[in-house]
């Protein structure tokens, strides 16, 4: 009753930032996300009789806030009468700070979680509990480029091109450590009640779906880059608009933006996204990605930078 999973963080170039008014964790939208290759968490889920309760660590000290959701998905995978589990997370990177590190966390618990019980699952019937859990980790289920769209009282999810079939570089410019002021869930929630753009918001996500879609069909870098930039930035505009308002930036976060204009004003392939929080995510050709990495180094106010090509699904591994 012992299992081991690696799964990866996604970047989303469409994102998801709304939840149906119904139970599920049900995203109001699809998105479109990158699933990263070097940044990694690694879940070790031992069930344990001999427990009393469920006992989890994040790179080796004990993590009681996340340990409610943590239990709350092995309920989903085994039932409220399973045995407790010992959960063990190590990450490599920033936890909570924008990096997505709840997508890697969750998709990594529900495929260890599931080989520890003994319950073999399908990858969209992990990416369901996973969604369950936190929404955009079923896109971590997934490798490369991966669509999310809701159906029914569930989500269908589909790579739509594998690492290698269009290599890019995610390139991380970290420019504010330590966590973010308010989680994701009920920053949408607010967001939901009280943005006056959010309805505006929703009715545009299948253009902007379907626009980006193409864009990867097609292989075409400047429509991606044009759709993705759009999108960030009107799931921005909801956030800033939110009572009280969301806003995540900071002053590097602008500056930023400012160094890929640059880049761009130079004829380089590259686009900015940012999520729910003040790190700026680059992407571009591999072949870029020195130039890119150099310019965004000597951006004012950032303090450390992370490149990752896109990545594997989650899986199990045998040991770290
Ligand atoms: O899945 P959550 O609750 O961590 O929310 C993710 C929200 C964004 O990262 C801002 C957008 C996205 O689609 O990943």
């Amino acid at each position: 009753m012992h299992a081991i999973a690696q799964a990866q963080p996604n970047i989303a170039l469409v994102k998801y930032w709304g939840k149906q008014d119904r139970p599920g964790n049900l995203p109001a939208s699809g998105s479109l996300s990158l699933t990263l290759d070097s940044l990694w968490t690694r879940m070790a889920v031992t069930f344990d009789d001999a427990l009393a309760a469920d006992e989890l660590s994040v790179n080796g000290a004990p993590a009681t806030g996340m340990l409610k959701r943590v239990s709350a998905c092995l309920d989903d995978l085994g039932g409220g009468s399973r045995p407790r589990a010992r959960i063990q997370s190590e990450c490599n990177f920033p936890i909570a700070a924008g990096l997505a590190s709840s997508a890697s966390a969750f998709a990594a618990l529900v495929v260890a979680g599931s080989a520890a019980l003994g319950r073999d699952l399908s990858a969209l019937e992990l990416a369901r509990a996973a969604g369950r859990a936190s929404g955009s980790a079923a896109r971590s289920l997934y490798d490369g480029i991966v669509a999310l769209v809701p159906a029914g009282d569930s989500i269908e999810l589909e790579s739509l091109a594998a690492p290698a079939d269009w290599p890019l570089t995610v390139t991380v410019a970290v420019t504010q450590a330590g966590p973010k002021a308010v989680a994701s869930g009920d920053a949408m929630n607010s967001s939901r009640d009280s943005s006056p753009f959010y309805a505006k918001w929703l009715d545009g996500q299948p253009a902007d779906l379907a626009a980006a879609k193409a864009a990867v069909a097609g292989r075409d870098f400047a429509a991606l880059a044009a759709v993705a930039e759009h999108n960030c930035l009107k799931m921005h505009s909801v956030m800033w608009t939110s009572r009280p308002a969301l806003v995540y930036w900071n002053r590097a976060t602008l500056a930023c933006l400012d160094t890929v204009r640059a880049l761009q004003r130079d004829g380089v392939p590259v686009f900015f996204t940012i999520d729910a929080g003040p790190q700026v995510k680059v992407v571009s050709p591999p072949e870029f990605a020195t130039q890119i990495a150099d310019a965004l180094r000597a951006t004012d106010g950032v303090i450390e930078l992370m490149s990752s090509g896109l990545g594997a699904a989650a899986r199990q591994i045998d040991a770290p």
